[in-house]
């Protein structure tokens, strides 16, 4: 079967009508040239999103989300690119004879763990997983959860996995880069009697396994988790995201907890919107994952001290965010596993819906092992309470703790003032603030005569030809990279337009760049005189640049020849200028 080339791909969105394809799921208006909606990618509630039939592109003016038609699937329906392009495709009535498979280096490795996941699952129904299946179903989980999370059993034998994969004709490279199977004297499976769960990315593929034992075991741990793979970065990866998303949305609000059984536990239950750290730190780019979502982060670790101390990092990483978390303390049981088979689901709904603040949670650490009767303890109280409180930029939180302080242990408002005036603790600056600054900064007039001239190009090959003629180099390298991809586009095909220039860029490290450069540029009025004139200052702040480099080298150099000979050639570069 073929292999599906970008010019096919780009065939396809110029054979797909952008407008009818996003209005199946976005009521669309027209106005003037283009079309409006709701925007679906944030919560929107006056038509913020712009599409361009002309453009091919859509953008929208609140949230910045900006894309073509296969973007727009993507991160609607939560798919891969290759997917996104297979229903753009088929809502076209475009029909398509070609191989998927072979279209991205990574499809082989998914449709490993597919046939992975396939495997364990018969294994788990055969006599071989009898006990790992007894033992699923003795931790009171349904056979209908247990083919709902795709549950399996890895066997005892050796390499039966890994004869399956060779039959069905995988290489040996894939296979082991995909960390399902290990090479020793010869290839041999990773996990070996096991009971296995998939881990998916965002986008619902399955990405990795864990896999736990299902009886005691001396010397053996309990999970063995997929190594790190080009397509399972840790960090990057909640337990079940992909399905607790929507829900979450629905509900406005997502449960962190620790582990996958608490995961599947809570979701089994009835509360679906909840996803797994699976025993990592939370990372950055995990709260970037959980803040798109837009809704409150409720965090359900352990009860023991390391679930407590998990929660603090988490707490204290999603407030450089700007998110304050909610929190949940259990205090009898280990986990939510072990307090919904206690309680019901019905107390542990009843947590969920009662958080404390994490302003509250911390107090009730500071509380902890003290005697608030005691002066001295009081006042080691108060001092730690104060401190979180300084973190805060929220005045009337700042207040009515004062408040509360003074009533509850009868100190005078201006003593817990003092005290806190007095406290040398900086206020958390938010990551997001520190993004404001730097789209501030951004926006110097380097930046913006390359981003401009970066729309130009995209927008008509003309701008293509004069930069090559005229200057083919930019100031700042980032630019100057986007500019010889859009250079290399228009050798390749002989013409540019923005939607599918956006496909070509699909794995660069530069497609948010470029796609904010497209949103913020979007209504700008293409002005050849104009891009003359960017040309012309280009070329100016490359010599003041030249200049500047010069008479730094001069100060640096010692020798008084060499700076003499620097000098004339400054002086040469400064009549030019
Ligand atoms: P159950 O004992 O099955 O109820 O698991 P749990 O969810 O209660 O796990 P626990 O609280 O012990 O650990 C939380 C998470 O850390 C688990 O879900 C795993 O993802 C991970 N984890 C636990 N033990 C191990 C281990 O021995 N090795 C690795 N790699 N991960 C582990
Ligand atoms: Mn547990």
């Amino acid at each position: 079967m073929a292999h599906l080339t970008n010019e096919e791909i780009n065939q396809i969105q110029k054979s797909a009508d952008i407008v009818n394809i996003i209005s199946s799921y976005v009521d669309l208006v027209k106005k003037g040239k283009n079309y409006f909606g709701i925007c679906p990618f944030h919560d929107d509630h006056t038509p913020s999103m712009s599409v361009s039939k002309e453009k091919g592109i859509y953008s929208c003016f609140t949230c910045h989300s900006t894309g073509n038609v296969f973007k727009f699937i993507q991160d609607y329906e939560n798919v891969s690119f290759l997917e996104a392009v297979k229903i753009v495709a088929e809502k076209s009535g475009i029909e398509l004879n070609v191989d998927f498979r072979e279209t991205s280096k990574y499809e082989s490795m998914y449709d490993a763990y597919d046939l992975a996941i396939k495997y364990y699952q018969n294994n788990l129904k055969s006599s071989l997983g009898h006990e790992a299946h007894k033992y699923l179903n003795d931790r009171g989980l349904s056979d209908e959860i247990i083919d709902e999370f795709e549950i399996g059993y890895a066997s005892k034998e050796i390499d039966t996995l890994t004869k399956l994969f060779l039959a069905k004709g995988y290489d040996e490279e894939t296979l082991i880069n995909s960390g399902l199977i290990n090479r020793g004297k010869s290839l041999y499976d990773l996990f070996r009697d096991r009971v296995t769960f998939p881990i998916h990315n965002p986008n619902g593929k399955a990405v990795a396994f864990s896999a736990r034992i299902y009886e005691k075991r001396d010397n053996e741990a309990k999970y063995i988790n997929t190594k790190e793979t080009p397509i399972f970065k840790k960090g990057e990866i909640l337990f079940n995201f992909h399905r607790a998303r929507n829900e979450a949305k629905k509900l406005k609000k997502i449960i962190l907890v620790e582990g996958q059984m608490d995961a599947i536990r809570v979701y089994a239950s009835g509360v679906k919107n909840v996803v797994a750290t699976m025993g990592t730190a939370l990372t950055d780019n995990h709260v970037n994952m959980l803040k798109r979502l837009n809704v409150d982060i409720v965090l359900c670790f352990d009860a023991d001290s390391a679930g407590e101390k998990a929660t603090v990092a988490a707490g204290e990483l999603l407030q450089k965010y700007g998110i304050n978390p909610l929190v949940v303390r259990l205090s009898q049981e280990k986990d939510p596993d072990e307090y919904i088979i206690k309680h019901g689901v019905e107390a542990y709904q009843n947590l969920i819906d009662h958080p404390l603040t994490y302003f509250e949670f911390k107090k009730s650490i500071f509380s902890k092992n003290k005697n608030l009767t005691k002066a001295e303890d009081i006042s080691k109280y108060i001092n730690s309470v104060l401190e979180e409180l300084k973190k805060s930029n929220d005045e009337i939180l700042i207040e009515s703790t004062i408040n509360g302080l003074s009533k509850e242990f009868n100190i005078s408002k201006s003593t817990l003032m003092k005290k806190f005036d007095s406290l040398d603790v900086k206020p958390i600056t938010t990551k997001q603030k520190e993004t404001v600054k730097l789209k501030k900064k951004r926006i110097s007039l380097e930046n913006d005569l390359c981003e401009k001239m970066i729309f130009y190009m995209i927008s008509d090959t003309k701008y293509i030809r004069l930069y090559q003629q005229e200057l083919s180099y930019l100031p700042i390298s980032k630019y100057e990279e986007i500019a010889a991809d859009i250079l290399a586009f228009y050798i390749k095909y002989n013409y540019i337009n923005m939607a599918d220039f956006i496909t070509e860029e699909r794995d660069s490290k530069y497609l948010n760049d470029i796609l904010e450069i497209l949103d913020d540029n979007i209504n700008l009025e293409l002005i050849d005189n104009d891009f003359v004139g960017f040309i012309e200052k280009i070329k100016e702040i490359h010599k003041k640049n030249k200049i500047d480099d010069e008479v730094t080298d001069i100060k640096k150099s010692t020798d008084i020849n060499e700076q003499l000979k620097m000098l004339n050639d400054l002086i040469k570069l400064k009549k030019d200028v």
